[in-house]
């Protein structure tokens, strides 16, 4: 039996198998009945569900960690949310970024989040935030994927520089094209920046992630521009579409045509739950609508569809701990993802359908795979979503990058009998 450098032992895969994991450098170099192997660290996982790392498609790392500053969005609504960091990157400078956004990725890697698409504002003539997650990227390229999307956030159209200022980004190293169509001034404006980013895209080779429709107007209908331009420029399956919230309010026989244009250019949609629950609706008095695009009924269309995380304490969401499993949380309440196949879902639509969203060739627990991956301290998907509980180890590209001490303050949690609570006042 050959030495690895780390053994991970007895652990439950998502998939309800057991095995022992080898790992020799940064790769998976055996998995199974691994008795008598030797490894430099051993780590017994035995009872706990063993997973490849979480992955988050939809972030915005040049925003993170500035809640306050320089004041709270008052309204809680998207708009507010872009004025406010439209103060905000005024005066932000990059060292503050890159300090905030590294001390994310920190929180991220506790969590056995390993891969972040994050977009980078691209509508500031200094480029400053992309400056800054360039750097960012470098630095946690060890231990974290980090994908960059060149987002126009005032609007490709509306903003005066924020094309060319686009095109300079790409130019300096971002890795995918974004927009927000429905920021721009009118329906027609929206579709023409879809036209143009996605021309620019197929040029250079390059995938497209846009902001698609983040409103509660049925009438935004950029989705449809977006799997348009997809299917006439050869696209088909570097595409995504996140938020796509509009879609919640549209009249059912359009969307019986929408979804099957969506599914025909290979498009994937990036709902976010936590913060879209929170900022849509805000116009409603009485039914007020859960600000979540259809998820079950695109991937009954076969629609590939990841959860997002899009904001931890930023200009549009005051809370977050960058934890896939709250975003797998809401998203199964707010989509009503109720049935075991469902839950077990949501669990891979914060992993494994969100790797092959970014793209992550080598990820998984198979031989071969990259060395990474997270211990949870819980038997399987459905108990990990239901406690998100603690991420005992975390393994990135075949170095231990976090670890916790199993926390018996668990014992309380409903699903364990024997609870500090009925021993304390058993001889009461
Ligand atoms: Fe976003």
């Amino acid at each position: 039996m050959p030495g690895f450098d780390i053994l991970v032992t007895g652990g439950t895969f998502p998939d309800g198998t057991t095995a022992d994991i080898g790992i020799t450098g940064d790769r998976i170099t055996a998995t199974g009945q691994l008795d008598g192997a030797e490894a430099g660290t051993v780590i017994d996982a035995t009872g706990d569900l063993v997973s490849p790392p979480f992955v988050d498609p939809h972030f915005h790392m040049d925003a993170t960690l500035s809640y306050g500053t320089p004041r709270i969005n008052a309204s809680g609504t998207l708009l507010e949310g872009i004025g406010l960091w439209g103060e905000l990157k005024q005066v932000a400078t990059t060292d503050e970024m890159v300090d905030r956004a590294l001390t994310y990725c920190d929180w991220a890697v506790s969590m056995g989040l390993l891969a972040i698409r994050s977009h980078v504002d691209t509508c500031d003539d200094s480029l400053k935030g992309v400056e800054a997650l360039l750097h960012v990227r470098e630095v946690v390229r060890p231990y974290l994927d980090l994908q960059l999307v060149a987002f126009p956030q005032d609007g490709l159209l509306r903003d005066p520089t924020a094309q060319e200022n686009t095109l300079r980004a790409l130019d300096m190293g971002v890795d995918v094209v974004g927009g927000i169509p429905h920021f721009e001034r009118t329906m027609a404006d929206g579709a023409e920046s879809v036209r143009i980013l996605c021309k620019i895209a197929a040029e250079r080779g390059l995938a497209v992630d846009m902001h698609c429709d983040e409103t509660d107007d049925p009438n935004s209908r950029h989705i449809e521009s977006l799997a348009y331009e997809t299917q006439r420029l050869g696209l088909q399956g570097r595409v995504a579409g996140s938020h796509l919230t509009s879609m919640h309010s549209m009249d059912n026989y359009y969307v019986s045509k929408l979804i099957p244009l969506i599914a025909e250019a290979e498009i994937s949609a990036i709902p976010n739950p936590l913060i879209n629950i929170m900022l849509q609706g805000r116009h409603d008095t009485f039914p007020k609508r859960r600000g979540l695009t259809r998820v079950k009924e695109m991937q009954a269309a076969g629609i590939r569809v990841g959860w997002g995380q899009d904001c931890v304490r930023d200009p549009w969401y005051s809370l977050g701990t960058a934890d896939m499993l709250d975003v797998a949380f809401m998203g199964l309440h707010v989509a009503q993802m109720s049935s075991p196949e469902e839950m077990r879902r949501c669990f891979d639509m914060v992993t494994v359908e969100n790797a092959t969203i970014l793209g992550l060739t080598d990820y998984g627990l198979h031989e071969g795979a990259m060395a990474s991956l997270v211990v949870l301290d819980a038997g399987d998907p459905i108990e990990a979503v239901r406690l998100r509980p603690d991420r005992l180890a975390v393994i990135s590209k075949g170095k231990v990058v976090s670890q916790k001490q199993r926390n018996d303050s668990h014992l309380t949690l409903p699903n364990r009998p024997q609870s500090v609570c009925r021993r304390h006042f058993a001889g009461t």
